[in-house]
């Protein structure tokens, strides 16, 4: 399918791994010119010396960090004008028993997983209204629909950013800008092995991966039976970055193998 999206500029912010490496190949695949960003220099610099080496398209790497002013300074100076922006940001680590979660670990959860996101589109909104055309999408999470007690820093912040997308969403349609979320489930990705560390501390599991696996895998009760790789997402993240998501507004695109039981 042709996305219609050649030439476009791109920016994957959280690109440099997971799902969000995963949806910046899909866009080099349809042919724009790709910015990624993350924290990590040498991850971020091989990221985007492997996605040239294979669609050779021209990518730009940025080592900011989405989740401070700083940070998002550098992103904004080194791509002014994307016409299309993807964003993810990995928030804190799983917390343990939910009356451990101090004030501090919410400051930073909101500061990562919620702000860094708005602040982001806030920015770029405007240019994207001028130019009559845009596509932001957030990689967020399911948790933002499907509570987990282990995924408080993660899923309410989450829950606040949709409310907040759900609302923008409606008031930019008619610049042709659209906004959407796509809320992953359980996904096998750089990220989630890190965190598999925080989930054993938090159920006071041994360090083994086999043990870490089955109680994972037990707790998370996935229909399709299996964790899902990055890009089991990625070609619906291109397609709603493209001009034929034009009558997608304000969505939520649950990924997750049927895991969250709900109608909607
Ligand atoms: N994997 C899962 O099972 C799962 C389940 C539910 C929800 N999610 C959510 O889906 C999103 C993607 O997860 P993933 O597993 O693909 O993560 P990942 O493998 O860790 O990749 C995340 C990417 O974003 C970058 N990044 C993270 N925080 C950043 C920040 N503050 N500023 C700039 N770049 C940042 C990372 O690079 P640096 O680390 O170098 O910055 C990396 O390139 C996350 O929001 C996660 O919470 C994942």
């Amino acid at each position: 399918m042709d996305l219609k999206i050649a030439g476009k500029k791109a920016l994957m912010a959280g690109g440099s791994a997971g799902m969000g490496r995963a949806t910046a190949e899909r866009l080099a695949e349809a042919g724009v010119e790709l910015y990624i960003s993350a924290r990590r220099e040498e991850r971020l610099l091989n990221a985007a010396k492997e996605v040239t080496e294979k669609y050779g398209n021209t990518v730009t790497p940025i080592v900011a960090d989405s989740s401070t002013e700083e940070g998002r300074a550098t992103l904004f100076s080194a791509c002014p004008d994307p016409d299309i922006l993807a964003i993810t940001i990995k928030p804190p680590d799983p917390n343990g028993d939910f009356l451990t979660v101090t004030p501090e670990m919410w400051r930073e959860s909101i500061e990562t997983a919620l702000l860094g996101p708005i602040e982001i589109m806030r920015h770029y909104i405007p240019s994207m209204k001028e130019k009559g055309w845009g596509r932001i999408l957030n990689i967020a999470t399911f948790s933002a629909k499907n509570p987990m007690i282990w995924r408080l820093m993660s899923g309410p912040a989450r829950s606040a950013l949709v409310n907040y997308t759900a609302s923008v969403s409606r008031e930019i349609a008619q610049f042709g800008v659209n906004i959407n979320n796509i809320l992953p489930g359980m996904f096998a990705t750089e990220g989630s092995e890190e965190n598999a560390v925080h989930y054993a501390k938090a159920f006071g599991l041994e360090m083994d991966n086999d043990v870490i696996a089955e109680h994972f895998n037990a707790h998370n009760k996935i229909p399709a039976g299996f964790a899902a790789i990055a890009d089991d997402m990625a070609p619906m993240a291109a397609l709603l970055c493209s001009p034929l998501a034009r009558y997608i507004v304000g969505q939520n695109i649950v990924i997750d193998g049927g895991q969250h039981h709900s109608l909607f």
